[in-house]
């Protein structure tokens, strides 16, 4: 099972079968376990506003700049301030903008969303500096790690640096899932490698007695190949995982069923998807501490959706226009449990990895993606979905953002860890 919106052409068969089924499995689910892990059905998040979700990163490892005076700058936190001078790139001006991230294309009719820019807290943040980066960047390999919001973040920055040298592509596979670009003029090589769990993991294709067709084989204790392998051949990597922990999978270790989440069959123990999302983020930390990486490692944080008035298949919208400030929007409780581990393992391992000399970084985008709700295509994940009818019921995509847009800052922030440490 996928994001619905990886196979446009079975959508809609697709969306009546997954909320089905996801509503029955939530519903049942709640009445069963009363814990938290079992809140999501499938992919798609509840929207509950939890009043006792508070934001604690006390415990978090961010780098603080000094900024001439004691002050100290925390890039992940701050507000968005109003930017005169829009987005580096247009609808027009980058080509390489998936069709359901192509707001502008698709006909999103408010443009305010576009002129916002990143103001972390105790510091100014320059905007990524294309000519500056490259600079930096000739010989150089990177490698986006990953599932569809990676791609989002990787066509961001390559649509920014488009200003000074466009990207070649020069390998795909059939589906575009992995994917090589190069920038000749800097010898610069990007990767995107699909990767939605980070783990060894495969879709059932049919009923083998142990999984049902469609439902995921996660082996907890083996990281996927396809970045493993060339793990050792990347300047810098960001690696990010999360959202997809949330659908129905059984869980290996060692070739032997642990348990599942969302089981079908009832042999099997429940786990939740927490503890599977933990063993990994676990098993992918050791790995990179372990390792003799010589680059730069960022772990991305998940990023969270904003569906309110329901969960996506219940008509949840994200119609707002503008951004919001700290504490007026909460994370879904499931958006907070991955956070949670997320700060929480990479706590347990911080030092560690300075020990070891592995320049591992979190980068926690998700505080400031909370602040844009209104940066996601919405029903603008399709063409014109209103050119027929105009009170069309369109499914909204509060998930990934609309490029250009928000996740534009993201690469701000990347060249600032970059550059200043
Ligand atoms: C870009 O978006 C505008 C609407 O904002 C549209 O008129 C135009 O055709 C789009 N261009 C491309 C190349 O997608
Ligand atoms: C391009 O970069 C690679 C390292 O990524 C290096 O081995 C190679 O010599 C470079 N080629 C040129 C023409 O600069
Ligand atoms: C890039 O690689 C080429 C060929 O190996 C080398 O001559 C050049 O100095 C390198 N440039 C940088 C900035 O490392
Ligand atoms: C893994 O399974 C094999 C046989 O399937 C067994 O010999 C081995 O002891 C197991 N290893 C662990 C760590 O459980
Ligand atoms: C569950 O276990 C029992 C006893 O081992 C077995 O007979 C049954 O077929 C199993 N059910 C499923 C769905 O695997």
């Amino acid at each position: 099972m996928g994001f619905w919106w990886s196979s446009p052409h079975k959508t809609i068969h697709y969306l009546i079968k997954l909320s089905i089924s996801a509503l029955l499995v939530g519903l049942a689910f709640r009445l069963i376990h009363n814990r938290s892990s079992a809140v999501s059905g499938s992919l798609f998040l509840e929207n509950t506003i939890s009043a006792d979700s508070q934001e604690n990163t006390d415990h978090l490892p961010t780098k603080e700049v000094g900024i001439g005076s004691e002050e100290k700058c925390n890039l992940f936190h701050g507000v968005w301030v109003a930017n005169k001078a829009g987005p580096f790139y247009t609808n027009g001006s980058c080509n390489i903008i998936t069709e359901d991230q192509n707001c502008m294309k698709n006909g999103r009719p408010d443009s305010d969303y576009l002129y916002w820019k990143w103001k972390p807290r105790g510091c100014e943040l320059a905007r990524l500096d294309p000519g500056r980066f490259l600079d930096l960047m000739r010989n150089k390999t990177w490698a986006f790690v990953g599932d569809s919001i990676s791609r989002n973040q990787f066509q961001s920055l390559l649509c920014i640096l488009s200003k000074v040298e466009e990207a070649v592509l020069v390998h795909h596979d059939e589906n575009y899932k992995f994917q090589r670009w190069f920038l000749p003029l800097h010898n610069l090589t990007f990767s995107l490698i699909w990767s939605p769990f980070l783990a060894q993991a495969a879709v059932s294709k049919d009923n083998n007695g142990v999984s049902t067709s469609g439902v995921h084989e996660l082996h907890l204790d083996s990281l996927d190949k396809s970045w493993t392998e060339q793990y050792n051949s990347f300047d810098y990597m960001i690696l990010s995982s999360g959202k997809w922990f949330l659908n129905r999978a059984v869980y290996y270790t060692n070739n032997t069923v642990l348990g599942c989440h969302h089981c079908l069959n009832k042999n099997f123990t429940e786990l939740g998807f927490d503890f599977a999302y933990r063993r990994v983020i676990r098993a992918v930390l050791d790995y990179i501490l372990t390792s003799s990486h010589k680059g730069m490692i960022f772990y991305r944080t998940s990023t969270p959706d904003h569906f309110e008035g329901g969960q996506w298949f219940e008509g949840g919208t994200c119609s707002r226009e503008a951004p919001v400030q700290e504490g007026q929007f909460e994370l879904s409780e499931v958006n907070k449990i991955l956070r949670d581990i997320e700060l929480e393992e990479f706590g347990k391992i911080i030092d560690k990895a300075y020990e070891n000399g592995v320049d591992l970084r979190l980068f926690d985008v998700n505080p400031m993606s909370l602040l844009r709700p209104d940066g996601h295509p919405g029903p603008y994940r399709f063409y014109q979905p209103f050119a027929k009818d105009g009170k069309a019921k369109v499914i909204s995509d509060c998930l990934h953002w609309c490029l250009p847009g928000p996740i534009d800052s993201w690469n701000d922030v990347l060249m600032e860890m970059i550059i200043n440490g």
